[in-house]
């Protein structure tokens, strides 16, 4: 790391290793880290999740640098290492790439266990033979399966995941952390809630209603639509792994969470009347799009998480408000209609 002191800062500017940084949580993460004034490299095999044109306007910049590639493939992994920075290899590498769609997963596991299991394997052997001083693994609160009306995960809660997404991402944190009890390396593990915000692709929920709604399409929602999630903005979880980054442990597992429960009935209702409100279309015409489906196999009813630890050890809490989030993603999607365009369902 390259320490610089400024007159009231001491910071660091780090060369970092982001996998998947063309997806929906790493390219707002890639974007933070520039804004930072970090070097970044950004891996990506870009599959249908992943968009280039993300980061188009940071292509050519010194302190950024795209690579398309898939993390399985040991030879074009290792040959990623060898990029320097500054006359200098990589400080940390932030393991973002993974098939992260729970339904597809149910119709389609194999490619599940290949990306998230293989792949971090292949990622961590790559890092530690460049002796890249740490490893970030962005895993899920769903490694802990559902709950019951009460209660929230705890970092030792029991790990149980219910999809074959869920149980890959598990098999992933389980294969990092036997790197550091193996050789100690330093591994370090963020398991988050669900995230929202800017860039996530149309199939996932929120993306789903906004942009289905503008189309005036129906919004499935699954079985009674009471099904639970914590929703967290995605700056405030990007935040989180910075503060990993700079106050985390190695071995440690990082929970962050955004207390903001909502059903996901709860959750369909707030986005079409904010929407509602922002196209001058009456609530009840985007309110009645509304149309439960059949429920998803295996479909988890709760998830909630105590981040009280992420506090103490990290200094980190969430910032932004459930209602300015929904409102700042809202508007993102209105402007933004070249993202979604084409790949909304
Ligand atoms: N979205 C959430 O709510 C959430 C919550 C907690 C944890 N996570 C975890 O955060 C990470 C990012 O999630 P996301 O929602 O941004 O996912 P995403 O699907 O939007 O992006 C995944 C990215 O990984 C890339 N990728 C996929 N397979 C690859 C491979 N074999 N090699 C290289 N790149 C590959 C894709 O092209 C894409 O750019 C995942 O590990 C996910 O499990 C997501």
């Amino acid at each position: 790391m390259s320490v610089i002191a400024s007159d009231t800062l001491l910071f660091f500017i780090l060369n970092l290793f982001i996998t998947g940084g063309a997806g929906f949580i790493g390219s707002n993460f890639v974007r933070m880290a520039i804004s930072r004034g970090h070097n970044v490299l950004n891996f990506d095999a870009l599959t249908y999740a992943g968009k280039r044109e993300n980061h188009s306007d940071l292509e050519g910049k010194s302190n950024y640098l795209f690579v398309k590639g898939n993390i399985c493939d040991e030879e074009a992994v290792e040959k990623v290492f060898k990029k320097q920075f500054s006359g200098k290899g990589f400080d940390v590498v932030i393991n973002f790439a993974a098939e992260s769609h729970v339904d597809r997963s149910i119709h389609a596991a194999r490619i599940f266990s290949e990306t998230n299991v293989l792949g971090t394997a292949t990622m961590l052997e790559a890092a530690r033979a460049a002796d890249v001083p740490m490893f970030i693994q962005i895993s899920t609160d769903e490694v802990y399966g559902s709950l019951g009306s009460v209660g929230k995960f705890e970092r030792h809660s029991p790990l149980n995941p219910s999809s074959p997404y869920s149980s890959s991402k598990t098999g992933a944190d389980l294969i990092a952390l036997s790197f550091y009890h193996t050789w100690g390396y330093d591994v370090r593990i963020t398991r988050c809630t669900n995230n929202y915000g800017a860039y996530q692709f149309p199939e996932k929920f929120i993306p789903t209603i906004i942009t289905r709604a503008l189309h005036r399409k129906s919004i499935p929602v699954f079985g009674d639509g009471l099904q639970i999630r914590d929703w967290i903005y995605v700056n405030d979880h990007c935040e989180g792994i910075f503060k990993v980054i700079e106050n985390g442990k190695p071995a440690h597992v990082y929970l962050f969470g955004g207390s903001s429960e909502r059903t996901n009935l709860d959750l369909s209702r707030t986005i079409l009347k904010t929407l509602a409100h922002k196209t001058n279309v009456p609530e009840e015409n985007l309110l009645k799009l509304i149309t439960h489906v059949t429920d998803r196999p295996g479909h988890d009813r709760r998830y909630a998480m105590d981040w009280t630890s992420s506090k103490q050890e990290l200094d980190w809490e969430p910032t932004t408000s459930f209602e300015i989030g929904i409102e700042h993603t809202v508007d993102w999607y209105l402007s933004n209609r070249t993202f979604w365009e084409g790949n909304s369902k």
